[in-house]
C-alpha cells in the first residue's frame, strides 16, 4: 500500500483518486479552493461528475503539509494555467526525490514550457514523471476499461507508478519519451477545437477523420522537431487520445469548438462549457513553437485564426481544402 496525494480535486483527480483507492492505496485529495474542499467533504461528489462518489476512508483537506508530507507519490491534477502556481505553492514541503507525477494536459502561453517542465523548474527537488492517454474521468470514475502511458525519466519510476495505477480496468504502459507525451496531449485539444468546429458547421465524418489524420501529421511534425519520438505521436498519448476528444462530448475542447462553428466567439464557449477550454491556450502556444521550429502546422494555424482573428469558419475550412498540392506522405518515392 502506497500513500498518495492527488493535488486538484477536479474530475480527473477524483476518477485517479477512486482507482488508487480501489487498488488498496491510501489516497488523500488536496485542493487550493476552499469550496472545492468543503464540496468534496460534504457531498463525496464533484459537481462535474454527479454520480461518481469518494469512499469515505479518502481524504479530502486543503492542508498542504497534510497533502505533501510523507506522501510516495503526488499526483498533480490541477488544470494546466494552474500548474505553475501550484507547484511554487507546495514546493517547500517537497522531499529530495519525492515523485510527482503531471496527469494535467497543456503547454504555457509565453514561456512554450510543458507541464512536466513548469514542475522541474518550481520544484527541481522532485522526481517529475507525467501520465496520458485516452481516458475520460467520466468513464474511468465508472470503472470502464482505459489504457494510458506513463513517462518518466528512469525505468524505475515508471514501473513503480505503472504498478500503483494498473488494474483490470485501468492498464499502463511505461515510455522514456516524456517530452512526445507531453506535446501529444497538449496539442490534441487543438485539433479537437477544429474537430468540434466541423460538427458545428454541419459536416461529416469524412471531415473528422481527415482533421483527425491530418491533425496527428502536424503534432507528429512539430513534436519530432521539438525531440519527440515519432512512434509515440501514433501511440496511445498521441493519435490514442486525438481519437476520444476528437469523437466524444465528454471532450470540452470538442463542446467549444461545436459552439464556435455554430458563430460564438471562444470566450462565449468557455462561458457556455462552463470550463477552461485549454487547447485554446495550447493553440496559441503551438503556433509560437511552429515558428520557432520552423514548422508548418495548416489546421493549427486556421484553428488560431477562427479563435484570435475573427476568422469565418467555414472559410478557414475552404482555405484548408484549397491549400497547395501536397504529397501524402512527404518524403515519399515514386
Ligand atoms: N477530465 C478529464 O477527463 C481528463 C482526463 C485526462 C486528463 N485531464 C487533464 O487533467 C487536468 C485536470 O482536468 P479536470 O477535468 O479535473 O480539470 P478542471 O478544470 O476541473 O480543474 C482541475 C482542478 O484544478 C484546480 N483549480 C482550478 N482553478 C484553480 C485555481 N484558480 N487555483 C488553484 N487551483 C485551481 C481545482 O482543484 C480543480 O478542480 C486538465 O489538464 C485536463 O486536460 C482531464
Amino acid at each position: 500500500m502506497a500513500k498518495i496525494s492527488i493535488i486538484g480535486g477536479g474530475s480527473w483527480g477524483i476518477a485517479l483518486a477512486i482507482l488508487l483507492h480501489n487498488n488498496g492505496h491510501q489516497v488523500t485529495v488536496w485542493s487550493a479552493l476552499d469550496s472545492e474542499v468543503e464540496m468534496l467533504q460534504t457531498n463525496r461528489e464533484h459537481k462535474m461528475m454527479p454520480g461518481v462518489i469518494l469512499p469515505e476512508d479518502i481524504l479530502c483537506t486543503g492542508d498542504d503539509r497534510e497533502a505533501v508530507e510523507g506522501k510516495d507519490l503526488l499526483v498533480m491534477a490541477v488544470a494546466s494555467a494552474y500548474t505553475r502556481k501550484t507547484a511554487a505553492r507546495l514546493s517547500g514541503l517537497v522531499a529530495q526525490g519525492q515523485k510527482i507525477l503531471n496527469v494535467a494536459k497543456g503547454i504555457e502561453d509565453g514561456t512554450l514550457m510543458t507541464l512536466s517542465q513548469i514542475i522541474e523548474q518550481e520544484i527541481p527537488q522532485a522526481d517529475a514523471a507525467v501520465m496520458s492517454g485516452p481516458s475520460h474521468a467520466e468513464e474511468v470514475g465508472r470503472g470502464l476499461p482505459t489504457t494510458i502511458v506513463v513517462g518518466a525519466k528512469s525505468k524505475e519510476t515508471a514501473e513503480y507508478i505503472q504498478n500503483l495505477f494498473m488494474s483490470e480496468v485501468f492498464r499502463v504502459y511505461v515510455s522514456p519519451d516524456i517530452l512526445g507525451m507531453e506535446l501529444g496531449g497538449a496539442l490534441k485539444n487543438v485539433v479537437a477545437l477544429a474537430a468540434g468546429i466541423a460538427d458545428g458547421l454541419g459536416y461529416g465524418d469524412n471531415t473528422k477523420a481527415a482533421l483527425i489524420t491530418r491533425g496527428i501529421t502536424e503534432i507528429a511534425r512539430l513534436g519530432t522537431a521539438m525531440g519527440g519520438r515519432w512512434e509515440t505521436f501514433y501511440g496511445l498519448s498521441g493519435i490514442g487520445d486525438l481519437i476520444v476528444t476528437c469523437a466524444s462530448m465528454h471532450s470540452r475542447n470538442r463542446r467549444a469548438g461545436i459552439l464556435i462553428g455554430q458563430g460564438k466567439s471562444y470566450e462565449e464557449a468557455m462561458a457556455q462549457v462552463q470550463m477552461v477550454v485549454e487547447g485554446v491556450y495550447s493553440a496559441r502556444a503551438a503556433m509560437a513553437l511552429a515558428q520557432k521550429y520552423g514548422v508548418q502546422l495548416p489546421i493549427i494555424e486556421q484553428v488560431n485564426q477562427i479563435l484570435f482573428a475573427g476568422k469565418d469558419p467555414a472559410g478557414a475550412v475552404r482555405e484548408l481544402m484549397l491549400r497547395d498540392k501536397k504529397i501524402e506522405v512527404s518524403d515519399a518515392q515514386w
